[in-house]
């Protein structure tokens, strides 16, 4: 046999699994902005490639939600879904459903992606997900209402954005009351883990819980970052941002109705869509900084595991590694905008001209502060929940942060016991 002949069939083997027979495989991937239909594309790919077939199980949209649903599945031991999207913060929560990736994804391919991303998928040493694409928070904006007030780069500081979107607010209220400063994700809920941990890494207070697990929460930095973002709700953001998720957000940006917003890479390729009230005229930049601080985007972002309880354990595995191979992450990236997690996509051509963002915000993305679900292990959800819940109080004004940090201080060390 020539070379490229074995390995074409030693690629096919692998892609099939090693009995080498067709097998339907279930994958359950997320439903937010285009994820449903770029999942779905993608697996269709793969099973024009390998004759296997693939069932798309259709995920909540809510992080929450896709973890209490998978969790059930995964504590029946069920073996209906045999490829999960995994978020960044689950491995710790979630490794001992999972088939260890080492050994059985080449390295080199495990090597091309972040480093940070494989570190925060490696539990005790196995690899529970390969990175499929991640997220960091950036802030949107809109080129052509700066321009129309009179400003010329996008906010540095806090105070800055709440100049300016209180501004350009009051402008277009007069025509369009429904405009709004500020949007961001105010539900009760892991998104807001997500944005007010970027309100108090950026004021200088910390990661709520440090890497060494030590409580960090209660300073008066953390505290000031949530006032302030306790006085932008019904200031230059809507009352009802306290009950938006991603989406909300996005639908107010993209049809108009915002100056400014909070969200994912995801809302670039959207709001460039045909469909988009606001194509052409949206701005990325970092997210602004605290007084004496500096800007901070959250990790975020989703992988590829395979289940233990899987009946096709090495067709999923193939299945893995073909959507999180080079290939398909730059026809998400260019398609949904989603960030590949594999370093050398950051120089393609046509996904930086898709996404110019991912070429001049490099750092923010290389550089996301994750959420501390290293550090508090299978603890993680309930302090993610506790955060999110003292943060909404302050919020909707039932405490101040002065008193939200303290109380919360006390509920962690409470969940934390004497270790995480
Ligand atoms: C995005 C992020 C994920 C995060 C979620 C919160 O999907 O990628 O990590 O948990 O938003 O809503």
């Amino acid at each position: 046999m020539k070379k490229t002949a074995m390995f074409v069939a030693f690629t096919a083997a692998v892609a099939l699994g090693s009995n080498a027979s067709a097998v339907t495989l279930t994958l359950a991937c997320g439903a937010v902005g285009q994820e449903l239909e770029l999942c779905k594309a993608g697996a269709a790919r793969f099973e024009k490639a390998t004759g296997n077939t693939v069932k798309i199980f259709e995920s909540p949209n809510l992080t929450n939600d896709r973890l209490g649903l998978y969790q059930q599945q995964l504590a029946a031991k069920s073996s209906d879904i045999d490829v999960y999207q995994l978020d960044v913060v689950w491995p710790g929560l979630l490794s001992q459903h999972f088939v260890d990736l080492k050994g059985k994804i080449p390295q080199a391919e495990v090597d091309a992606n972040f480093k940070s991303i494989i570190d925060a998928d490696t539990v005790d040493g196995k690899l529970v997900a390969m990175p499929w694409f991640t997220d960091a928070g950036v802030l949107y904006y809109r080129t052509d209402l700066m321009k129309k007030y009179g400003y010329t780069a996008a906010p540095k500081t806090w105070a800055e954005l709440n100049t300016m979107a209180k501004k350009i607010q009051d402008g277009e209220q007069k025509t369009n009351k429904a405009f709004a400063g500020f949007v961001f994700q105010g539900k009760n809920y892991e998104g807001l883990t997500c944005d007010a941990l970027e309100w108090v890494a950026s004021f200088g207070g910390g990661n709520i819980v440090d890497n060494t697990g030590k409580i960090t929460i209660n300073n008066p930095k953390a505290a000031a970052a949530l006032d302030a973002a306790a006085s932008w709700v019904g200031g230059i953001s809507p009352k009802g941002v306290t009950t938006y998720d991603e989406e909300p957000a996005r639908g107010i940006f993209q049809s108009g109705n915002a100056a400014f917003m909070r969200n994912w890479p995801y809302a670039w390729a959207l709001g460039q869509g045909a469909d988009s009230k606001v194509k052409g005229m949206i701005g990325v930049a970092p997210l602004p900084a605290g007084p004496g601080g500096s800007p901070a985007a959250t990790l975020g972002g989703w992988q590829l595991g395979v289940s233990t309880y899987s009946k096709n354990q090495d067709a999923a595995i193939a299945l893995v590694r073909y959507l999180s191979g080079p290939e398909e992450q730059k026809i998400r990236a260019i398609e949904g905008s989603y960030n590949p997690t594999i370093n050398a996509l950051y120089t393609d051509k046509d996904i930086l001209k898709a996404n110019p963002f991912f070429g001049s915000l490099l750092s923010v993305f290389t550089n996301a502060v994750p959420r501390p679900s290293g550090p508090t292990k299978s603890k993680y959800n309930q302090v993610s929940q506790a955060f999110s819940t003292a943060v909404s109080d302050v919020l909707n004004k039932k405490m101040n942060g002065t008193q939200a940090v303290a109380q919360l201080n006390t509920e962690l060390t409470r969940i934390k016991g004497r270790a995480w």
